[in-house]
């Protein structure tokens, strides 16, 4: 080991194999390597930094913040800023009256969901509600209590681990739900209504879920008339419906939240993480609808949970709105037919070489690859000048693929950019013998 990496080896962080490059810059949506060539995110690094980086809007609020005070919790100072930022957030996603927990990354914001869950529906029902049920196929955090609550394979701790938990229903995705070789659709709703009805209602607090899966399957897609069905069966049996939108929320899939893809599906719950701080800065936001948020005030409800030192953070919230500035500058029209025609020039390499699948909305896709070319055909991008994130177990130890995912700040020459490399790799690897 060279000193470097012998130092490397100290900073505990991922186990996946590490990029080879060494960036010294960044500007938008390109990063600048130390040998003076560009390279091209196209997975936002880790599914986040969707306004790309070095935004002047970004900079241009936390420069206004700066200088007027950089720490306030909301018991120190007045939350002026923490307030615009929860108003402008609401009406981003179009549930201008919900009330907000700001939290400091998606994790805490899952945690603190769960919590509010079981709070809520206690003092509604003047009994314990405690059951969180999640899919397989899922990713909520890396905390002990949200590692032992979804299915992520990969990422399941070990039995003893689990605090008693796990994944209460089938995700709606191959391959975990098999139909006999049929595809999923709205009836693998019922397998909730089942579950739910075992445990008996009473028990049973909320349905955590993923509108969209993020880089656990790789953008899966719920069959249409999933997630209303599911709407319904908790609205009949008064469990909670919390969406995880860390990943998906603010644009990422096309649309403000993944839920707006469809009808009838708005949860009572919304975490947003990833799209909020865009990279920026850490930060989680739990939204909560005016039907149910008056109950966390009640006075038989538990005291609200401490959301952090660091929550409501003024530098945060600043740069967050220079996150809102930033996503509301985009030329809508135009974004979304950038996302069209990503989707539309990746599922063309559906078939073509080691690509198995492609999936996903908007500026969010999984190209599932062949078992053993995932780390040649990340190398063929990267020779090409993009990085690209990947993903492992797709519910099934064996599938892997990457997660394209540019930042929505990205032009159509970006997006071309982006599209030749991988066609390209795709194609060589096609050559190789
Ligand atoms: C769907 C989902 N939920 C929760 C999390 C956890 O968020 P964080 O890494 O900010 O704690 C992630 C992170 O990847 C995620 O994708």
């Amino acid at each position: 080991m060279d000193q470097y990496e012998t130092r490397r080896a100290r900073l505990l962080t991922s186990t996946r194999p590490l990029p080879s490059f060494e960036v010294v810059g960044a500007d938008g949506p390109w990063l600048h390597r130390a040998d003076g060539s560009h390279i091209f995110d196209g997975s936002s690094g880790l599914l986040c930094a969707n306004v790309g980086q070095n935004s002047p809007k970004v900079r241009a609020r936390i420069d206004e913040q700066f200088p007027r005070y950089t720490f306030g919790g909301a018991a120190v100072v007045q939350p002026h800023i923490g307030m615009e930022l929860v108003d402008r957030l609401c009406r981003a996603v179009g549930r201008p009256d919900d009330s907000v927990a700001l939290t400091t990354c998606g994790t805490l914001g899952v945690e603190v969901a769960v919590g509010l869950a079981r709070n809520i529906t206690r003092v509604r029902d003047g009994q314990q509600r405690r059951d969180i049920l999640t899919s397989t196929l899922s990713y909520h955090g890396n905390s002990a209590l949200t590692l032992g609550l979804a299915g992520n394979h990969a990422r399941r701790p070990r039995p003893e681990d689990t605090l008693g938990l796990g994944p209460a229903f089938p995700a709606p995705y191959p391959p975990t739900h098999g139909h006999d070789g049929g595809r999923c659709d709205a009836s693998c709703a019922d397998e909730i209504a089942k579950e739910i009805d075992r445990r008996g209602a009473h028990n049973v607090a909320a349905i955590l879920i993923e509108p969209v899966n993020g880089s656990t399957g790789g953008a899966y897609v719920p069959p249409d008339g999933f997630l209303r069905r599911v709407s319904d069966i908790c609205r009949e049996r008064g469990v909670l419906v919390i969406h995880d939108e860390v990943l998906t929320g603010l644009w990422r899939t096309g649309t403000p939240l993944a839920s707006h893809h469809w009808q009838g599906c708005e949860p009572d719950m919304v975490i947003l993480s990833k799209g909020l701080g865009a990279g920026y800065t850490g930060v989680g936001a739990v939204l909560v609808s005016p039907e149910i948020a008056p109950l966390i005030r009640h006075k038989d409800a538990d005291p609200l949970p401490a959301m952090g030192t660091m929550a409501t953070h003024p530098l945060m919230a600043a740069a967050c709105l220079g996150v809102l500035d930033e996503l509301e500058a985009i030329d809508m029209p135009a974004f979304t037919a950038r996302g069209k025609r990503l989707g539309a020039a990746l599922n063309a390499l559906n078939g073509v070489g080691p690509v198995r699948d492609v999936r996903g909305l908007g500026f969010l896709y999984g190209m599932e690859v062949t078992q053993g070319a995932l780390w040649p055909l990340m190398k063929a991008v990267e020779d090409r000048g993009v990085f690209l994130y990947p993903f492992t177990g797709a519910g099934h130890p064996t599938s892997e693929g990457l997660v394209v995912a540019p930042p929505l700040t990205s032009t159509d020459a970006d997006i071309a950019f982006l599209v030749t490399a991988l066609s390209e790799a795709v194609t060589a690897l096609n050559r190789t013998p």
